[in-house]
């Protein structure tokens, strides 16, 4: 990677949800990395992992029941602790673009998504007239694969495949220079999804930075430069796409075992279910499902920066990225 400035650059990120009667969810704990311009970084993991937590929290979108603690610069604003007024003026949709993993919350329900495209057109572009907006909003939809025949509609009037392209649509203009999708293939067909993804890769290689939720391993392996694995709310390994994709393979057991389940690789699901996130053990939160598991286990592996395990894979060498 390039050694320039990341647009994005989390130290240390935890979310706690404070719930009636004192107890804590820890949905997001200790969340260290960065993404550079011209960068794809993809955060996979299970139902519930706290990757959507984690995006809310950097768009200050989190609910009141929500405590964040550690670090997430925007390049010099501090995302945690910054004003509404700033997230909801400069941040949110000018300098972040969201895809959120709800599209059909996400958009206006008595506006048609024409009228919303060229709403949000003339307030990050400054294009004016009738004709231009027209034709401004007509682009953006086709950049997102939305069907010009369908822009007179209203949400309810759409799949959730095409809130989603709408939502896309949405969240492309104005090219903010970091994009954070969070599952933007939901419900739509391996054709759209590699169409979508390519898209988003577009923005990337434009010099602009993508943090891409996803549990569509193939899409990640299309789009991803890196790749983070989320584990019961912490970051457990954090490795180049062509490594853990490529012939090393990934180093955390856990991430082994998704890419296992894949029906191409060996259609193996991970044995046992992720802990309560209101209820994890001391050590490693992956023990109890983990065949590597030992003594050394009880305590919480410290992430290096590329993984928190005790008992991780060899990291990538020559060799065995030949292997
Ligand atoms: N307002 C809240 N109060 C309490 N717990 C919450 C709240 N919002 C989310 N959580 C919990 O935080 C955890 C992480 O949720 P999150 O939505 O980030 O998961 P996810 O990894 O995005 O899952 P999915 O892949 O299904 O979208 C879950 O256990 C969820 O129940
Ligand atoms: S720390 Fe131990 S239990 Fe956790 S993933 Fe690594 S080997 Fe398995
Ligand atoms: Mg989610």
């Amino acid at each position: 990677m390039t050694e320039r400035a990341p647009v994005l650059s989390v130290r240390g990120l935890s979310v706690r949800f404070l719930l009636p009667g004192g107890r804590r969810i820890a949905a997001v704990t200790d969340a260290h990395f960065d993404v550079a311009p011209g960068e794809c970084l993809v955060l996979i993991g299970e139902s519930g992992c706290g990757k959507s937590v984690l995006a809310s929290a950097l768009l200050g979108l989190l609910p009141a029941n929500a405590q964040t603690a550690g670090h997430a610069h925007l390049g010099d604003l501090e995302l945690l602790t910054a004003d509404e007024r700033v997230l909801a003026r400069t941040v949110r949709g000018r300098r972040i673009g969201l895809i959120p993993q709800s599209p059909a919350a996400h958009l206006t329900p008595v506006r048609t998504i024409r009228s919303q495209l060229a709403e949000t057109v003339a307030r990050l572009t400054g294009v004016r007239g009738r004709t231009a907006l027209r034709a401004a909003a007509e682009q953006a939809a086709e950049r997102a694969e939305f069907p010009p025949g369908h822009l007179d509609r209203y949400p309810h009037e759409l799949s959730g495949g095409l809130a989603q392209r709408a939502a896309t649509a949405l969240a492309l203009i104005g090219d903010a220079p970091l994009l954070l999708a969070d599952e933007p293939t939901t419900g739509l067909d391996r054709d759209l999804v590699d169409r979508t993804v390519d898209e988003l890769r577009r923005h990337v290689d434009a010099d602009r930075a993508l943090l891409m939720i996803t549990h569509d391993l193939a899409a990640a392996e299309r789009v991803a430069d890196r790749v983070a694995v989320m584990y019961a709310g912490r970051i457990v390994e954090l490795a180049a796409a062509s490594d853990f994709f490529g012939a090393s393979g990934p180093r955390h057991p856990y991430s082994q075992g998704l890419l296992q389940a894949l029906p191409d690789r060996s259609f193996t699901p991970i044995p046992g279910m992720p802990p309560e996130l209101g209820d994890l053990p001391e050590g490693c939160a992956f023990a109890a499902r983990c065949d590597r598991a030992t003594d050394a286990c009880t305590a919480l592996p410290p992430f290096t920066g590329s993984i928190a395990c005790h008992h991780p894979a060899p990291a990538p060498t020559p060799e065995n990225i030949r292997a």
